[in-house]
C-alpha cells in the first residue's frame, strides 16, 4: 500500500529529491488528498468529461480518480476508502505495474486496456459478497452487448469470455472493520484495444480484445460509461435483495452451465465434473462423475469439452 501511494506521488513529480524526509512530514489523510488531487487529471485515453458527459447514474461514477500508471487500481481504492470517499467512486489507470488477479495470480495491464476499480459500500453481510461479483459480471455483458457484442458470456465465478476467450477479469475485495463490511473495491479489467501480442506467450491464445471482436478500436470512456450504468442497475437490484433477478441474468450468460469441468478447490484435489447450476449463494453446483453434487465456493474451473 505504502508503495503504491509513494509510486504515485514520485512518477507524478509530488516529492523531489528529499522523499523520505518530505514523506514523512506528511499526515495520511494529507496523503488520501494528494492521491485525489493527482487523480484529478485527464490522461491521453482517459477523460472524466467524456464519462461524465450524460452519465445517467445516481451514485456510481460521480467521483472519478484518474491516473497514468499505478500497481493496482484496487490499492488505489481500498487505500481512498479507508480515507474518506463515496460510494460508487470510480479510480481509473491507463496502465497497471502490479495488478492483481484472482487466486494471488498477477493480472497484464498494458496501455489500452481498461482498468477501473468501483469502491461500493453496501450494507450486506459478507455471504453476499460472491452476488456483487457475479452482478458485475452481467453488468460487463450487458456493456458489451451495447457497444455491439452480442455473444459475450460468463465462465464462473467472474470471466467474461467471447467464442471462448477472456476479454475481462474481476476481483472483489472486501474491507472489513470490526467484522462487518466496510467497503467493497470491484476491480475490472477489460482487455479493450491492445494487441495481444504484448501479452505473455503463454496467455495469448486465450485472450480477446474487444477492438478484436469489433474489428475497430473502441472508444474506452463510452465502455466505461455503459458499465457504470449498467452496474448501478443491477447494484440497485442487489440493494433490493433481489438476488434471484441476478441470478436469472447470470444463468442467461452463463458459458459454464451444461459444460464438464475440472475443478480446483483451494486445498483439496481437483476431479471433473458436470455442470448443473449456481446456488442461491452463488457457488457452481456441480455433478461428480460418481454422481454425487457438489457445491463450488472459491478456485477455479478448467472447462474440458
Ligand atoms: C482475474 O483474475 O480474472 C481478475 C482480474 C482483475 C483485474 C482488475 S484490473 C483493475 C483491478 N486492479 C487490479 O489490480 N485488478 C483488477
Amino acid at each position: 500500500m505504502q508503495n503504491e501511494i509513494i509510486n504515485i506521488l514520485k512518477r507524478e513529480e509530488k516529492f523531489s529529491e528529499n522523499t523520505l524526509e518530505e514523506i514523512s512530514a506528511v499526515e495520511i489523510n494529507d496523503f488520501a488528498d494528494i492521491i485525489k488531487e493527482v487523480g484529478q487529471q485527464e490522461t491521453e485515453y482517459l477523460s472524466r468529461t467524456e464519462i461524465l458527459d450524460n452519465l445517467n447514474t445516481k451514485t456510481i461514477g460521480k467521483e472519478i480518480y484518474i491516473f497514468n500508471e499505478v500497481m493496482s487500481t484496487n490499492t488505489v481504492g481500498k487505500f481512498l476508502s479507508e480515507n474518506g470517499v463515496e460510494n460508487g467512486t470510480v479510480i481509473l489507470s491507463e496502465k497497471q505495474s502490479g495488478a492483481k488477479g484472482r487466486l494471488g495470480k498477477h493480472w497484464e495491464s498494458p496501455l489500452g486496456g481498461i482498468w477501473l476499480s468501483l469502491i461500493v459500500k453496501p450494507k450486506v453481510d459478507h455471504s453476499k459478497i460472491p452476488m456483487i461479483t457475479l452482478a458485475t459480471g452481467v453488468a460487463v455483458v450487458k456493456t458489451l452487448e451495447r457497444i455491439g457484442i452480442e455473444n459475450a458470456e460468463i465462465k464462473w465465478p467472474n470471466d467474461v469470455m467471447i467464442n471462448g476467450k477472456k476479454v475481462c477479469g474481476i476481483l472483489t475485495e472486501a474491507i472489513t472493520k470490526f467484522n462487518t463490511i466496510d467497503s467493497v473495491i470491484i476491480g475490472v479489467g477489460i482487455d479493450a484495444n491492445f494487441n495481444v501480442d504484448v501479452l505473455p506467450e503463454e496467455l495469448r491464445e486465450g485472450t480477446t480484445t474487444l477492438g478484436r471482436e469489433l474489428d475497430q478500436k473502441v472508444n474506452e470512456n463510452e465502455v466505461i460509461k455503459c458499465f457504470l450504468e449498467e452496474f448501478e442497475k443491477i447494484g440497485i437490484l442487489f440493494e433490493e435483495g433481489e438476488f434471484e433477478k441476478i441470478l436469472k441474468e447470470w444463468r442467461r450468460y452463463s458459458y459454464s452451465i451444461g459444460k464438464i469441468v475440472e475443478v480446483r478447490e483451494p486445498f483439496s484435489k481437483t476431479y471433473d465434473a458436470y455442470v448443473l447450476g449456481i446456488s442461491r449463494e452463488g457457488a457452481l453446483v456441480v455433478e461428480k462423475i460418481d454422481g454425487t453434487l457438489e457445491k463450488v465456493i472459491s478456485g477455479e474451473c478448467i472447462i474440458k469439452n
